[in-house]
């Protein structure tokens, strides 16, 4: 794929070399130009909270003068679809010691005194309603909706889309459960901290015509949702700790909804059957093909929905090659601890981007109104105003990394380009991308819609989305405590204000 135009880098106080093309500082230094115009002509429109105010526009039209909504009027849905009925949850954000299955005890963030916090369910169509309470959380807390395209005003991100929610407040999120599939909860405030301490959750959405996805088999399947988190150096499978044993007749249909709440990836291993990955990050793929004997690289914040009919011998779920934790399904009349697992830290790595039948793309990806290109690395800058050895995007840290402007219904391109030696799992808010190639090799698989892609380092990626959910939304690492040190911009549709803002860049919602 061709290097990245130039004009993306305006206001990143850097020149790139991309793909093999430096940019001139002459080329740059008009471009800045370019940024300085959009910013003047930008004042005025209530947008002060910015730090250093300052958009790039990708190539496309600056700001307009056209009249502002403020993410405060950018509320979900009072009401279910036809048929649908209202899922009302109050989740309570306490600090606990939650007793794990094993009997060790942890010192936990919680919703409602659990780790994880309650699993909310829905059917398509759905009215969900979720009341939080912060009892004792002293830094504030919040509800953000990881990978559900909510209206922006319910993506409970503090200091952009509301204020963070203290010790002895509440705020109401309500929002049409209109996406199918595996999602899931969390904070939004100081998030590095909070979501490791264990507030998080499951999200998970049935077809209007299914039953629900809540573990007991309704039917006669088995749908587990199985959040992987670490808790001092110990994985744990939905609050079980070592392994954990569930019975499934065999002809069961198995449902494997895997969500990885960690900041670093997980290698996950289904032995025992072959199986299909049916969905990824909730959205099912085109016709995914059976596979066995495969390892999983399952990226922080993302999801796989693993499917198979339950054999007649053991299956093994297998989480970073520990063979003696992770889940056990057995068919009837197994005894427990019989099974062996082999060795897995040989086998070979699914690449998703070959996986499943293409099918036709929904927007034409060669003519995107927008082109945006963000470098990954590491390196000395501001961060909340203090001097860090920060992560960084085209040379900056939060807060002062341009924001990305966009209009509705524009098709927009993102390149993304890891320079540094980490992983940076990607993660856009309010709209899946589609992935369109990495390193230049183009996806040949099912289309891949996805909220989290992890760029290895060297590694470039270019994805697309259509701009079809107005508001302003954070675009950052996953890895939390790399956008705790920087690795956060927003990405903001012209005509969006916030009343939120603080000065001290409090928008990024990973602050302190
Ligand atoms: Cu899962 Cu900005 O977050
Ligand atoms: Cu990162």
């Amino acid at each position: 794929m061709v290097a990245p135009a130039a004009e993306e880098s305006a206001g990143a106080g850097v020149a790139l070399a991309l793909g093999g093309r430096l940019i001139s500082r002459r080329r740059f230094l008009g471009w800045t130009g370019g940024a300085a115009a959009v910013t003047a002509a930008g004042a005025g429109t209530g947008l002060s909270f910015l730090p250093t105010e300052s958009v790039t526009v990708g190539g496309g039209a600056g700001r307009s003068s056209r009249s502002a909504v403020s993410v405060a009027d950018l509320r979900g849905s009072g009401s279910p679809a036809p048929g649908g009925t209202v899922r009302r949850q109050m989740l309570t954000a306490k600090k606990a010691t939650v007793r794990l299955a094993s009997g060790r005890e942890i010192d936990a963030w919680t919703y409602n005194g659990e780790v994880p916090g309650p699993a909310i369910t829905a059917s398509q169509g759905d009215l969900i309603e979720v009341r939080l309470r912060n009892v004792d959380i002293e830094d504030g807390v919040t509800l953000h909706w990881h990978g559900y395209d909510v209206p922006c005003g319910e993506d409970g991100v503090p200091g952009l889309t509301q204020p963070a929610v203290g010790p002895g407040e509440e705020f109401v999120y309500r929002f049409r459960a209109d996406q199918v599939g595996t999602y899931w909860y969390h904070t939004h405030h100081a998030s590095h901290i909070g979501v490791h301490k264990g507030l998080y959750g499951t999200l998970v959405v049935t077809p209007h015509d299914e039953p629900r996805a809540d573990g007991h088999a309704a039917a006669d399947q088995l749908d587990l949702a199985l959040p992987v988190h670490t808790f001092n150096g110990t994985v744990v499978i939905a609050g079980g700790d070592g392994r954990t044993e569930h019975p499934a007749p065999p002809g069961t249909p198995v449902r494997l909804r895997l969500i990885n709440t960690d900041s670093d990836p997980h290698r996950i291993v289904l032995a025992g059957t072959p199986f299909r990955v049916a969905a990824v990050d909730g959205r099912d793929l085109n016709q995914p093909g059976e596979v066995r004997d495969v390892g999983l690289r399952l990226p922080a914040g993302g999801r796989y929905d693993l499917v198979f009919r339950m054999p007649d011998t053991p299956v093994a779920l297998v989480v970073d090659d520990d063979r003696d934790g992770g889940l056990r399904l057995r068919p009837h009349g197994e005894v427990p601890g019989q099974a062996r697992v082999e060795d897995t830290s040989a086998l070979p790595e699914l690449d998703l981007l070959g996986y499943g039948v293409p099918a036709g793309a929904p927007f034409d990806i060669r003519n995107a109104d927008r082109h945006f290109t963000m470098v990954l690395d590491r390196g000395l800058a501001l961060v909340d105003g203090r001097p860090a050895y920060a992560q960084t995007v085209n040379g900056r840290a939060h807060p002062s990394i341009p924001d990305q402007l966009v209009v509705q219904g524009d098709i927009v391109r993102f390149t993304v380009v890891n320079r540094s030696l980490e992983t940076h799992p990607w993660h856009l808010h309010g709209h899946p991308v589609l992935i369109l190639s990495r390193d230049g090799t183009p996806s040949t698989g099912s289309p891949l819609w996805v909220d989290t892609f992890d760029v290895r380092p060297g590694e470039t990626w270019e994805v697309a989305f259509r701009a079809t959910n107005p508001g302003i939304w954070m675009n950052h690492c996953h890895n939390l405590p790399h956008a705790d040190q920087g690795m956060m911009l927003r990405l903001r549709y012209d005509g969006v204000t916030t009343p939120f803002g603080g000065s001290h860049g409090e928008g990024a919602g990973h602050g302190h």
